[in-house]
């Protein structure tokens, strides 16, 4: 007798095949078994005909660190059918952190300074897991977290004995089951150091480690700025994963192909691969060296300025009847979205073969980009299905199967017998995102249901059960 059977499901396994009409059991926590189950007895049956399963999907690049803990029933991300989130992302990480003073751009996307409680990598891992958050965790330690900890100022490179100190909190995290190593390195707090400041930093991963980076310039300088992240992982023969992939400015745009091609060489050599959100439009703290009236931005929090957040920067500096350089000032610390990619440049990225998805989304942001509610569903609904960019089992690859052989997750990932039960069942004719730039939080359409280490975890409306697990680095056997 099985705990649960889902029967008649078209069944995408995670790899990038077809579906399979058949069915799956679950049984603690585990897939059971797959294939003709209809003899098989079962305490619950699902009738999933017409449904879709697949993997829990995989949400590679977030800012869910504080997250996962402040508001673990997540719904942001099960109500996309997400089962794990990698935190850590672009330098940013809740742990190892201790904050002395105000916490530094871009780390205040994830909270205040009351947050950043976790002097150690193992006390986040151990809040984590006493928070009991609905799915799964792998974090990322951020060298501008780990600059913040060690350095008086970040307009500068760290010296010998920072980077020796960085190197021995990095070996530690890596010790207590951090995932690997990130840097945001476009960022004023990270900008200043040199290549080889994270190459030292890099040498502290294993064989196989992962380094995944905001890179230092998306806009002229981005294939430059690939070869710096490929570099520093060669010593550590390390793999590298370049963060929200894109060619960001006007003047950047229709370069995509160069840019994948810049991937590709790279992948002959050394395991490279990226992920990437399906919009054309960026979103963080306001940067000064992002203003531009080339395209529109908009803010979506200001510290000092909070009525102006929902408008356009264009608007308010024409208002105040200012620059909109002395308006961003006048904002600042603030949050916005810029609306300054190329759509066809996001197409290609996307269809690429070593693209995964991630949404990057912000959760702290009192008007997020639509991305951290949207993402998975717009991949499968409106890019697979409606605008037929590629099939939908390759969709539901790029956000399974991939991630998780890619990023070190074990036996997850795939629908195989013995596999961890993280599921997800949906409408391939409903499924849709529905949050959008002016009513960014909104769940998706047309997930029916979600398991999560083989508990149902959300049925399309309601979270059901807290089921996530803390994941740390494992080979997968998928290879
Ligand atoms: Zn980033
Ligand atoms: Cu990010």
């Amino acid at each position: 007798m099985h705990e649960v059977v889902i029967r008649g499901a078209l069944v995408f396994d995670g790899s990038d095949r077809t579906g399979e009409v058949t069915d799956v059991a679950i049984d603690n926590g585990y897939i059971s078994a797959i294939g003709t189950l209809a003899d098989a007895a079962a305490g619950t049956t699902i009738d999933a005909r017409g449904l879709a399963l697949a993997p829990g999907f995989i949400d590679v690049h977030t800012h869910d660190d504080i997250e996962v803990i402040r508001n673990p029933a997540m719904l942001s991300k099960l109500s996309q059918g997400v089962t794990t989130v990698v935190v850590g992302n672009c330098g940013i990480s809740a742990s190892p952190v201790r904050i002395h003073g105000e916490v530094p751009d871009p780390m205040n996307l994830l909270g205040d300074a009351a947050d950043f409680r976790f002097a150690d990598f193992a006390s986040y891992r151990m809040a984590v897991e006493h928070a009991a958050p609905a799915v799964n965790v792998a974090a990322l330690v951020g060298h501008t977290a780990l600059r913040q900890n060690h350095m008086d100022r970040l307009d500068r490179a760290a010296s010998e004995a920072e980077i020796a100190a960085m190197r021995a909190q990095l070996r530690q995290s890596l010790d207590q089951g951090a995932l690997g190593l990130s840097s945001g390195l476009a960022y004023a707090s990270a900008f200043h150091a040199p290549a080889s400041e994270v190459e030292a930093l890099a040498l502290e991963l294993p064989e196989d480690g992962l380094y995944a980076t905001h890179l230092r310039d998306e806009f002229a300088g981005v294939l430059d700025a690939m070869e710096e992240a490929f570099t520093a992982a060669r010593a550590p023969q390390a793999r590298v994963r370049v963060s929200h992939l894109k060619c960001a400015g006007i003047d950047n745009w229709g370069r995509s192909q160069q840019v994948l091609e810049c991937l590709q060489n790279a992948a002959r050599q050394q395991d490279v691969a990226c992920d990437c959100y399906p919009y054309a439009a960026s979103a963080s703290t306001l940067d000064l060296k992002q203003v531009t009236d080339a395209y529109d931005i908009l803010i979506t929090w200001s510290d000092p300025e909070p009525d102006q957040g929902g408008r356009l920067l264009a608007d308010i500096a024409a208002h105040w009847q200012m620059s909109l350089h002395d308006a961003a000032i006048r904002l600042q610390p603030a949050g916005a979205v810029y609306h300054g990619m190329d759509e066809a440049d996001v197409r290609r990225i996307l269809s690429h073969p070593l693209t995964m998805i991630g949404s990057d989304g912000l959760p702290r942001d009192p008007r997020p980009h639509p991305r951290l509610w949207g993402t998975f569903p717009r991949v499968l609904g409106h890019y697979a299905r409606d605008e037929k960019l590629f099939p939908l089992h390759t969709a539901v690859h790029k956000m399974t199967g991939l991630p998780a052989s890619r990023f070190a997750m074990g036996k997850r990932g795939f629908i195989r017998q013995g596999w961890c039960a993280d599921l997800v069942l949906f409408d391939p004719a409903r499924v849709r995102d529905t949050a959008n730039f002016h009513d960014p939080v909104r769940a998706a359409e047309g997930i029916a249901s979600v398991w999560v280490n083989g508990r149902l975890a959300y049925d399309g409306q309601t979270v059901l059960a807290h089921s996530g697990q803390f994941i740390t680095p494992q080979a997968s056997p998928a290879g």
